[in-house]
């Protein structure tokens, strides 16, 4: 700049202006320098996203609750007309006057198996997980889609840890036994005589991103619904219910666990209407 003046003294008013222009400039290509290391550090320290899905939308379950079939009372035939539309089944006596009315009760169930499929992904290709632990897969009761009601079944605390290279999937097959007798009961009022229902599974993960920067282990919360909690294998056109990551929830999902049960024969509760 200083050459510049001499050789073009007649434009010397012009380069105040120019110097103003050039730090500018510099200030400006700083700043974006700075924005764009920023943001390269930031995505390298992002720890990876992990997709979490349920496979089969299902929820194995050898049993939900133990039937009763109760031979309940004899009813003189005249009145038994009454009692066909409503509840269990007829069938004759020896008595032709009288006829014997069977309605199945139902009780908890000693204990329930439960096995569930999550599978984890790790869709991008920027990066591997250098370890994903500390899983714990807690289905939740669904009685109605606006969450109210949420309340725990079972949590399973996994001891499986594995990596997920970039653009990789990892399926694991967890089971567990329900043997809490609140639970059992409670299924047993909700849906003895079923053989299914819909659940929620909340999914807990620690992630550890490995390159290309290994980060802080970062805690991940997930929720996949609907999942069918049953008997029967789904059939082979079952999808999979992909999970949602809390954060992008519309609010905050809470559920309740069940009061403990003091001993004592599990009560014996009449069928769902
Ligand atoms: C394990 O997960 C729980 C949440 O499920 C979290 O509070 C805890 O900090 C995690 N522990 C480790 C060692 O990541
Ligand atoms: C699951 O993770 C959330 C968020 O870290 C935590 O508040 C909750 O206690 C965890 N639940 C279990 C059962 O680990």
């Amino acid at each position: 700049m200083g050459l510049e003046s001499k050789e073009h003294g007649g434009k010397r008013t012009r380069f105040p202006c120019l110097v103003t222009v050039r730090y500018m400039v510099a200030a400006v290509v700083s700043v974006l320098t700075v924005v764009v290391v920023g943001m390269v550090v930031t995505i390298a320290l992002r720890p990876q996203k992990v997709v979490f899905s349920i496979l089969r939308q299902h929820v194995y379950a050898d049993t939900l609750w133990s039937s009763v079939t109760t031979k309940t009372t004899t009813v003189p035939a005249e009145l038994s007309a009454g009692f066909r539309g409503r509840a269990g089944s007829l069938s004759s006596s020896s008595n032709p006057q009288q006829q014997v009315v069977t309605k199945p009760t139902y009780s908890a169930a000693a204990k329930i198996s439960l096995g569930v499929s999550l599978t984890a992904e790790n869709p991008d290709g920027r990066g591997d997980i250098e370890d994903i632990n500390n899983i714990t897969i807690i289905v939740l009761d669904l009685p109605s889609f606006s969450f109210k009601g949420l309340t725990e079944i079972h949590s399973f605390q996994l001891q499986e840890h594995f990596p997920l290279m970039r653009q990789s999937s990892h399926t694991l097959w967890t089971t567990a036994t329900v043997n809490d007798a609140a639970v059992l009961s409670y299924i047993t009022r909700r849906y003895g005589g079923l053989r299914s229902f819909v659940a929620m599974v909340q999914v807990n993960a620690t992630i550890v991103s490995g390159t290309p920067v290994k980060t802080r282990p970062k805690v991940v919360t997930h929720y996949c619904w609907p999942v069918i909690v049953g008997m029967d294998e789904p059939g082979d056109v079952a999808k999979t219910t992909p999970c949602r990551p809390s954060e992008e929830m519309e609010s905050p999902v809470s559920y309740s666990q069940l009061p403990a049960l003091g001993p004592g024969p599990a009560p014996t509760v009449a069928p769902a209407a």
